[in-house]
C-alpha cells in the first residue's frame, strides 16, 4: 500500500494515528537535530518530522539527503505539530516518520514548484509536467474537468446524448484553413482534422438523435491569440425540431447552472441584443457589458462642425470615460498614441474635458466654443467629470478603434472585473460577410446557417442585408459560442452554395452528402458549440486559455515539450506519396 491518506487530508481528529504518506518533497528545512520535510501531492502539502531523540540518526539522515521532487513514501504516526500553521488546513500536526523510502530520485527541477514561480513561460512549457505540479496549473486543471463534468450532467439530465464523430474527415468550412492527413492507402489524397462536427452533428439529425452533444476537440489552422490555440475543445450541440428561441433558452439554462454550480453566481435572464445594436453601442459584437462607456455618434448642430476632420469622416463617434476629466496632458498623450499605434490605426484622437466645475475644453478649443462643446456633451449623454474621447472616420474602422480603447480603458481603470459575470446575447448576425480583398462574399457564421424568413429574394438584390438565424452567447466581452438554425432542404442549401460562389458541382463535391442526406427527412434543426477553454478560463476569472489547457501549443503552433511539429524521415514521407523539395 503506497498510501492510507492523501497529504491533504489529516487533521487534529487523525492525532494518534499510523499513517502512510506517499508524495513529493516540496521543501526540507534542516535544524541539525530536526528535519522537517514538506511532503506534497495533488491534495496538499503536510509536513514531516524527523529527530534523533523520537525517531533515529539514519532516518535523520536520510531525510537530510532528500532533495527537492524525490517522490518518497512514509510511515509513521500523526502527533500535533508545536507550532500550528493556519495557513493550510494540514497546518495543524505534523507526521512523525518511522520508515522513510525513496521511491524515486529527481533532478533539480529547472524552476521552483511554488505558485509564483522564477520559471519563465518558454521554461514552463518545455518541462509543463513540472508546471502541472504548482498549485496555479493544478488547479486550473481540476477546475475545467468539473466544469466539463456539469456540463455533461446539465446535458444528460436534458436528454442529450453524447456521441462521437470522427477525426478524419473531409473539409469542413469554419472559416479558418484545415490542417491535413495525408493517406498512405489512397495516394495524393488528404483527410482534413475537422474544424468542428458541423456536417456531422446535422447528419445525427437526420439520423433522428434529435439531442446530440459531444466535448470534442476541434483543428483549425489560425493565427494565435489569448483566446485561440490551434486545437481547442467544442461543447459542441445540436437539436432537432427547435427554433433559435428553444436554443437559446436551452443554452441560457445551461450556462446559468454553470454560472450557479461553479460561481456560486445566480443570473436574470441573459440580455439580448442585434448585431447591429451591438456594432453601433460598442463597436464590437462581443460586447463587454459590465460597464457602461457605450458609444455616442455626434452630429453637427448647424448642418457642419467647422472642424474638416469630423466632417469629411463618414461617422464621429466617442464614449465619456467616467471621472477622468482631471487627465493629465501626459495621460491623454499616452491614450492617443495608444490608438495611433498600427495595431489600431488611428489617425488621432479629439478629447473634451467635462470638468467637474461644469466648465469644458478641449483638443479642438480652436474650432469649437464652449456651446458647441456643451453641445457635444449633451449628445454624448456626459457628465461633469468625464473624459469624452472622440474618434472619426470610415464607420466600420472608427467603430473597431473605439472599440479597442474602450476596453483599454476599462482594463486600465480596473472596470473588468473577473469575478463579475456578465452574459449576452448577440443576434441576428449578417448571413453574408463582405471579404474586402477579393470582392466576394462569404458565410459569416458558417453556409450551413439559415437566413431570416422571408430574406431569402434578398440574396439576389442586396446580400450584405440578409440577416441570419445566428446567434452568439457572450461573456465579459468573449465570444464563448456561436451557433444558428440550419438549412434543412436541399433546395434552399444549393442556393446557399450557389451565393457563396460554389458551382454546383463543386458544391456536390464538397457536400453532396449533406445534401443527399436532406433528400431523406431532414428535420428542422439547429444548434451551437460553446468554447470549453474559453468558457472554463472566463468562469475562472481569467482570459488566456493556454492556462487552462495541459498542454497548449505556444504562440508560433508549437508544443515545445515534445518539440513538434517535426520533420519525418524520407521513407515515411515516401510511404505517404510525399515529396519535399527543400
Ligand atoms: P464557431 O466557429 O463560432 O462555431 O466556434 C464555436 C466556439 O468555439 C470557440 N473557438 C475557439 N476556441 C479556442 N481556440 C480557437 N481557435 C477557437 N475557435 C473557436 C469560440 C466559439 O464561439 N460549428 C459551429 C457551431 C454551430 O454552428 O453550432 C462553430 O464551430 O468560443
Amino acid at each position: 500500500m503506497y498510501r492510507s491518506h492523501t497529504c491533504g487530508e489529516l487533521r487534529d481528529s487523525h492525532i494518534n494515528t499510523d499513517v502512510v504518506l506517499s508524495g513529493w518533497v516540496h521543501k526540507t528545512r534542516d535544524k541539525g537535530f530536526v528535519v522537517w520535510v514538506d511532503l506534497r501531492d495533488r491534495y496538499g502539502i503536510t509536513q514531516l518530522v524527523f529527530d534523533e531523540d523520537r525517531t533515529s540518526k539514519e532516518l535523520l539522515e536520510s531525510a537530510r539527503n532528500l532533495g527537492r521532487e524525490f517522490v518518497i513514501q512514509v510511515n509513521g504516526s500523526v502527533i500535533e505539530r508545536a507550532s500550528k500553521n493556519d495557513k493550510i488546513p494540514t497546518g495543524s500536526i505534523e507526521v512523525l516518520v518511522k520508515e522513510l523510502t525513496i521511491l524515486n530520485t529527481s533532478k533539480t527541477p529547472p524552476f521552483t514548484i511554488e505558485k509564483d514561480t522564477d520559471g519563465g513561460e518558454d521554461l514552463r512549457m518545455k518541462y509543463r509536467y513540472l508546471d502541472i505540479r504548482r498549485n496555479p496549473v493544478k488547479n486550473n486543471l481540476i477546475f475545467r474537468s468539473k466544469v466539463a463534468m456539469e456540463v455533461r450532467k446539465y446535458l444528460s439530465q436534458q436528454g442529450f446524448i453524447e456521441v462521437e464523430t470522427p477525426y478524419l474527415i473531409k473539409s469542413t468550412p469554419e472559416g479558418a484553413r484545415d490542417f491535413v492527413v495525408p493517406s498512405r492507402m489512397n495516394e495524393g489524397q488528404f483527410y482534413a482534422l475537422p474544424q468542428s462536427p458541423q456536417t456531422f452533428k446535422q447528419l445525427l439529425m437526420v439520423g433522428g438523435m434529435d439531442k446530440y452533444f459531444q466535448i470534442v476537440k476541434c483543428f483549425r489552422d489560425e493565427d494565435l491569440r489569448a483566446d485561440r490555440q490551434p486545437e481547442f475543445t467544442q461543447i459542441d450541440c445540436e437539436m432537432a425540431f427547435v427554433e433559435q428561441e428553444d436554443i437559446l433558452n436551452v443554452f441560457e439554462g445551461l450556462t446559468r447552472y454553470l454560472l450557479k454550480e461553479i460561481n456560486g453566481i445566480d443570473v436574470d435572464k441573459f440580455p439580448r441584443m442585434t448585431y447591429d445594436e451591438a456594432m453601433k453601442k460598442y463597436g464590437n459584437d462581443k460586447p463587454d457589458i459590465r460597464f457602461g462607456m457605450e458609444f455616442r455618434a455626434l452630429t453637427p448642430k448647424g448642418g457642419t462642425f467647422g472642424f474638416d476632420i469630423f466632417d469629411s469622416a463618414e461617422l464621429v463617434v466617442g464614449i465619456s470615460v467616467p471621472g477622468c476629466a482631471n487627465y493629465t496632458r501626459k495621460q491623454i498623450d499616452a491614450l492617443t498614441d495608444w490608438v495611433r499605434r498600427p495595431q489600431i490605426g488611428a489617425k488621432g484622437m479629439v478629447w473634451v474635458k467635462y470638468n467637474d466645475d461644469g466648465s469644458l475644453n478641449s483638443s479642438v478649443n480652436k474650432f469649437f466654443d464652449e456651446a458647441a462643446l456643451l453641445d457635444m456633451a449633451t449628445q454624448m449623454d456626459a457628465n461633469p467629470g468625464d473624459l469624452m474621447l472622440i474618434l472619426a472616420g470610415e464607420t466600420h474602422k472608427t467603430r473597431t478603434q473605439l472599440s479597442a480603447l474602450r476596453m483599454e480603458l476599462a482594463q486600465q481603470l480596473g472596470l473588468r472585473k473577473s469575478n463579475e459575470f456578465a452574459p449576452l446575447w448577440v443576434v441576428d448576425f449578417p448571413l453574408l460577410e463582405l471579404d474586402e480583398e477579393t470582392g466576394h462574399y462569404h458565410a459569416m457564421h458558417h453556409p450551413f446557417t439559415s437566413p431570416k424568413p422571408g430574406q431569402m429574394e434578398l440574396l439576389d438584390t442586396d446580400p450584405g442585408a440578409v440577416r441570419a438565424n445566428a446567434y452568439d452567447l457572450v461573456l465579459n466581452g468573449n465570444e464563448i459560442g456561436g451557433g444558428s438554425i440550419r438549412i434543412h432542404d436541399k433546395e434552399t442549401q444549393s442556393i446557399m452554395f450557389k451565393h457563396l460562389g460554389f458551382t454546383p458541382e463543386e458544391a456536390k463535391a464538397q457536400f453532396g452528402f449533406l445534401m443527399d442526406a436532406f433528400q431523406y427527412g431532414a428535420p428542422p434543426h439547429g444548434g451551437i458549440a460553446f468554447g470549453l477553454d474559453r468558457l472554463v478560463a472566463i468562469l475562472g476569472g481569467q482570459e488566456t486559455i493556454r492556462d487552462f489547457i495541459a498542454f497548449p501549443k505556444n504562440n508560433s503552433g508549437r508544443d515545445v515539450m515534445i518539440d513538434a511539429p517535426a520533420p519525418i524521415d524520407t521513407a515515411q514521407l515516401e510511404e505517404l506519396h510525399l515529396k519535399l523539395d527543400i
